[in-house]
């Protein structure tokens, strides 16, 4: 399924529809990259935009958030909420100092290993910021992947190996293409295919949805966010 017949129509729709976000334009930098998605883990855009921007003047390279207490990070975290997120991105900019002569690492393995990047940041670093070729799977990725494949509501409430098997099968096969493709995706999930009140008729793969042709059934397992 490299290039299933949704990759062009998806694809095409990011490019009329995407919204103009600071960490996606082409002079953002792998740590502007890495900030907004510790950032976005777990709140909206709309909150972190200014604070990215905000965190960004002040430390425009890891090794001027390294220099700093990370006392200093909490507080510009502001009120993003879950805030050892700040820590977290404190320490892993310590770590590319001390051991990426300060440029944020290229390679899925390297970012896996900084301190609490996940297989998702790792992923989603890679690609965005490098153009390299991983499945990148958060929650609207998964979302859209079990509606569009799977015909489920909802995804499982972990990931699982199936899914990221899923994910993988689907990516187009040139790097840059599938770094597109895997936020496009993400894109759509959070502007269209939403986890309760998805929009069908704005969808440029309505016509293929397992979901819709099975009749849009509701969930029916336990109670779940999105
Ligand atoms: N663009 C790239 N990564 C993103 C994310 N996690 N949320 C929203 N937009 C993004």
């Amino acid at each position: 399924m490299r290039s299933s017949h949704h990759t062009g129509p998806i694809l095409g729709w990011y490019t009329d529809n995407a919204r103009d976000l600071p960490w996606r334009r082409a002079e953002a930098t792998p740590w502007g990259v890495l900030v907004s998605e510790i950032m976005l883990q777990q709140t909206p855009v709309s909150r972190v935009l200014p604070v990215w921007t905000e965190w960004l003047e002040r430390w425009p390279t890891p090794a001027g958030l390294a220099a700093e207490p990370s006392g200093e990070a909490v507080r510009a975290w502001g009120r993003l909420g879950y805030p050892r997120r700040a820590l977290r991105l404190h320490a892993s900019a310590v770590a590319i100092v001390s051991e990426h002569e300060g440029r944020v690492p290229d390679s899925y393995d390297a970012l896996r290993a900084l301190p609490g990047i996940g297989s998702y940041t790792a992923a989603a670093v890679a690609s965005f910021a490098y153009g390299q070729r991983h499945a990148v799977l958060d929650t609207n990725v998964r979302r859209v992947l079990a509606r569009l494949i799977s015909g489920e509501e909802y995804p499982p409430k972990t990931q699982t190996v199936a899914e990221v098997r899923l994910a993988q099968s689907l990516l187009p096969l040139d790097p840059p293409v599938a770094a597109r493709w895997s936020v496009a995706v993400m894109e759509l999930g959070a502007l269209v295919c939403t986890a309760r009140t998805p929009r069908c008729g704005a969808c440029p793969v309505s016509a293929g949805c397992a979901w819709r042709l099975a009749g849009r059934p509701a969930y029916d397992g336990p109670p779940r966010r999105g």
